[in-house]
């Protein structure tokens, strides 16, 4: 099939080099000529496993393609899919005004029948928007072509977005229109294998659906920092009681994990959104607003604990700090736990040695050129010269450290681990102080 696709963000790049993969035919379209160019070229702007082979190989095959030009892009495609940015405005809502410009963009060049698809996560009521903005471009030139909007929100997980895309656990559609669904069921075929995978509802229930989803798993990581912080207070074991209660199906496995709070470009924006479309429609979200306050408070805990080890005094210390992306597998670094953490160490006087496996060219350009901050080229460096270290983000190499050489290497002799990701005896065990998440008996 021809699809289209307006975005060549994470959501956009993901769906339609994976669409690509599946034998349709795709032009992505972007109104960056640089990044444009660069994917012509085969420079994929972001770090994302297995991505980067996948979009060579179907741009050589010629069923995957890169333009400026919305208009002959929109005659391409059969269906067009809307998958560009919602950042958050200044209340938190989600800013339409990526999505209604390409809603726009579509309504002044279509020419025959189409189906247009909103990836983006966009609060409930957007595909109404979407409608009405390509039926006012289309009144302006005076044209009448039919079109649907369908709602088709996306899960993908950043580090795991191509296996995510290629092996979806649900596919939600939104619409109130047969013909779009069966079209929508045709494009997704390939993915829906070995049992039904694809759910059918109407738009409204679509678009909620992807904002409780991403609320439930910010809800389950806020409320494992929350007992986390229980556990501490109390003298327990989080990783115990972790181990406890995820053995209950009902509860399960999965996001359990507490840490440094949550970041990312989908949790923090998407848990305020939708606590800003229940406060709009006069409902007062207070599950949500706690998840939300609950994190901001998570994110300032390793300095918490930093500053009882040091009796509140870390002025003229440095500070190694694995791990800068808001988690492993990515160079992102919006709304990450480390960002928090530094400025708060460089705000009470201590300097910072970072490294992250990734994400050394964003903290470049999110941090720039400052005196209290070096970005080493690796874990051993960073903690050369340091006097503690803090683990931010669980990259696989950060597992099993050499405690013997931290332990030399270390002046002050302690791990601030926001991850837990080692035992405490081990820690312990070679000499150095071991302060972690919700581990009672060790703070
Ligand atoms: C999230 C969702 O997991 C995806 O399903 C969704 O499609 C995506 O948002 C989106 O809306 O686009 P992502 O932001 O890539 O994906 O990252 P996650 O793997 O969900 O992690 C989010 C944050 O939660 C990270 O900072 C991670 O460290 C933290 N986390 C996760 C915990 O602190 N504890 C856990 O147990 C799990």
């Amino acid at each position: 099939m021809r699809v289209t696709i307006f975005g060549t963000g994470y959501v956009g790049l993901v769906t339609g080099t994976c669409l690509a993969e599946v034998g349709h035919d795709v032009v992505c379209v972007d109104i960056d000529q640089q990044k444009v160019d660069g994917l012509n070229r085969g420079v994929i702007p972001i770090y994302e496993p297995g991505l980067e082979p996948m979009v060579k190989a179907n741009h050589a095959a010629g069923r995957l393609k890169f333009t400026t030009d919305a208009a002959s892009a929109i005659g391409h495609g059969e269906i067009i899919f809307i998958a560009v940015g919602t950042p958050p405005d200044e209340d938190g809502s989600a800013d339409l005004k990526y999505v209604l410009a390409v809603a726009r963009t579509v309504g002044e060049h279509i020419e025959r029948p189409a189906i247009v698809v909103n990836k983006s996560t966009v609060p409930v009521g957007t595909a109404d928007k979407v409608r009405a903005a390509i039926a006012e471009a289309l009144a302006r030139r005076g044209a009448q072509v039919p079109f649907e909007v369908v709602s088709n929100p996306e899960f993908l997980k950043e580090g795991d977005a191509v296996n995510d895309c290629m092996r979806p656990d649900r596919i939600v559609i939104g619409s109130g229109s047969p013909e779009a669904i069966e079209k929508l069921k045709r494009l997704y075929a390939p993915f829906n294998r070995n049992h039904e995978r694809i759910v059918v509802m109407d738009v409204r229930s679509a678009e909620l659906t992807k904002y409780a989803a991403n609320a439930m798993l910010a809800t389950k990581i806020s409320f494992m920092n929350e007992i986390a912080n229980i556990a501490e207070c109390v003298g327990a074991d989080i990783e115990m009681v972790r181990q406890g209660i995820g053995s209950d199906p009902r509860i399960g496995w999965h996001f359990i994990y507490p840490g440094a709070g949550y970041g990312g470009s989908c949790f923090p924006k998407d848990v305020q959104a939708l606590a800003r479309t229940a406060q709009q429609c006069g409902y007062k979200p207070e599950l949500l607003e706690a998840v939300e306050s609950v994190n901001y408070r998570q994110k300032g805990h390793l300095f918490e604990l930093i500053q009882r080890h040091y009796g509140g005094s870390v002025a003229g210390k440095t500070f190694a700090v694995w791990g800068l992306a808001f988690k492993p597998n990515t160079d992102d670094m919006r709304e990450a736990s480390s960002r928090r953490l530094l400025a708060q160490l460089w705000e009470a006087g201590a300097r910072v040695r970072a490294y992250d496996p990734e994400a050394m060219h964003e903290a470049r350009r999110v941090f720039g050129e400052r005196d209290d901050l070096v970005l080493c080229d690796s874990a051993h460096a960073a903690i050369a010269d340091a006097d503690a270290l803090c683990v931010v983000t669980e990259w696989k190499q950060f597992r099993s450290p050499d405690f013997p050489r931290l332990r030399s290497s270390l002046r002050d002799a302690v791990i601030f681990d926001g991850r837990n990701l080692y035992h405490p005896d081990q820690v312990e065990g070679a000499g150095i102080a071991y302060y972690a998440i919700g581990r009672g008996r060790s703070v």
